[in-house]
């Protein structure tokens, strides 16, 4: 993973038709026929869907387009009524999330999912082997900490030095503020040194100083030869940082391209206002959906 990656997967977007669905040169992650229901609503009903490997693609769209469904479908998190994805060529579909975090595929959350009880240094560990739930994180606490402990501290110091976050260490997570967290949510995805890092509205909540920094947080993920795809609002960020753009309402893909076509595309634009902008998920309701996908990413370990 190194620059080089970055700028070849840049290149290679120019010859990338506009269209929805759009074949890209270098995928890492293919996607089918993905579609997720509640009740009679369709969150998503993606036909095709791909993310070119080594570069920053934004998935914008007006509150309720299935931006979320969507992440939470893709890295495990929530299980689809119908649907086939890829990612490195791997068929992910019924894949646990910290089994599809640990192929090298993680994401945070739009209300981030630091542990408050646990002091940033412990949050980092427990990046170490993936992503679960708080329940099964607390029960498996001591034996987890033992087994490797000394090289994931180490990465994880790096990380927290990077992300000027070594002078919290020692701080529980809860007392650190919005931006704080997403900061650290961010460090501790890489603490499996992921090739595609998911960021789930990455901005919203940050304070103005906070949020330059976070930018170039996110740039430097390319830099390195990682694949970004973030859910964004701040359009600013979208025409700053994004060398692709895909746009999502009432669950589907509606339109792709370079930030500079799209920002410009009557398509987007009726996305935006033609939609009912609804209220986001109440924190309860995630708090419940994440409850569920909880209970059931235990039960599967448990299987294990
Ligand atoms: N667990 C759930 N139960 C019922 N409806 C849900 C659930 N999760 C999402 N939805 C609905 O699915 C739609 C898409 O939501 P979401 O993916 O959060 O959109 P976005 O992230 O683009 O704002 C919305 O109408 C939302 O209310
Ligand atoms: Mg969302």
């Amino acid at each position: 993973m190194d620059v080089e990656t970055s700028a070849k997967g840049r290149e290679a977007l120019a010859s990338v038709p506009n269209t929805p669905g759009a074949p890209k040169p270098d995928p890492i992650v293919v996607g089918d026929g993905i579609t997720r229901t509640f009740g009679g609503l369709t969150a998503v009903d993606v036909e095709h869907i791909e993310i070119q490997r080594g570069v920053i693609t934004a998935l914008i769209g007006p509150n309720g387009a299935g931006k979320t469904t969507l992440f939470n479908l893709l890295t495990g998190f929530d299980k689809p009524d119908a649907g086939d994805w890829s990612f490195n060529g791997n068929r992910l579909a019924g894949l646990p999330a910290f089994k599809v975090a640990r192929l090298g595929m993680v994401r945070t959350f739009q209300l981030t999912k630091v542990l408050s009880k646990l002091t940033v240094i412990e949050n980092m560990r427990l990046g170490a082997t993936g992503q679960r739930g708080e329940h099964f994180w607390l029960s498996m606490l001591p034996p987890l900490w033992r087994a490797q402990e000394q090289a994931n501290t180490e990465r994880a110091d790096d990380l927290l030095r990077r992300f000027k976050l070594d002078a919290k260490r020692e701080d529980f997570a809860g007392s650190l503020s919005g931006g704080q967290r997403k900061l650290l949510e961010m460090a501790r995805a890489l603490m499996v040194d992921p090739e595609l890092i998911m960021l789930d509205e990455p901005m919203a909540g940050v304070n103005p100083a906070l949020k330059q920094s976070l930018l170039g947080h996110v740039k430097s993920l390319r830099e390195e030869g990682r694949t970004v795809l973030f859910v964004e609002h701040d359009m600013d960020m979208v025409r700053d940082i994004s060398d692709w753009v895909i746009v999502m309402a009432q669950g589907k893909i509606v339109a792709e391209g370079r930030p500079e076509q799209i920002m410009a595309d009557p398509a987007v634009i009726d996305a935006y206002l033609g939609a009912h902008h609804d209220a986001d998920l109440s924190e309860l309701d995630e708090a419940r959906i994440e409850a569920e996908a909880t209970a059931e990413l235990d039960q599967e370990a448990k299987n294990d």
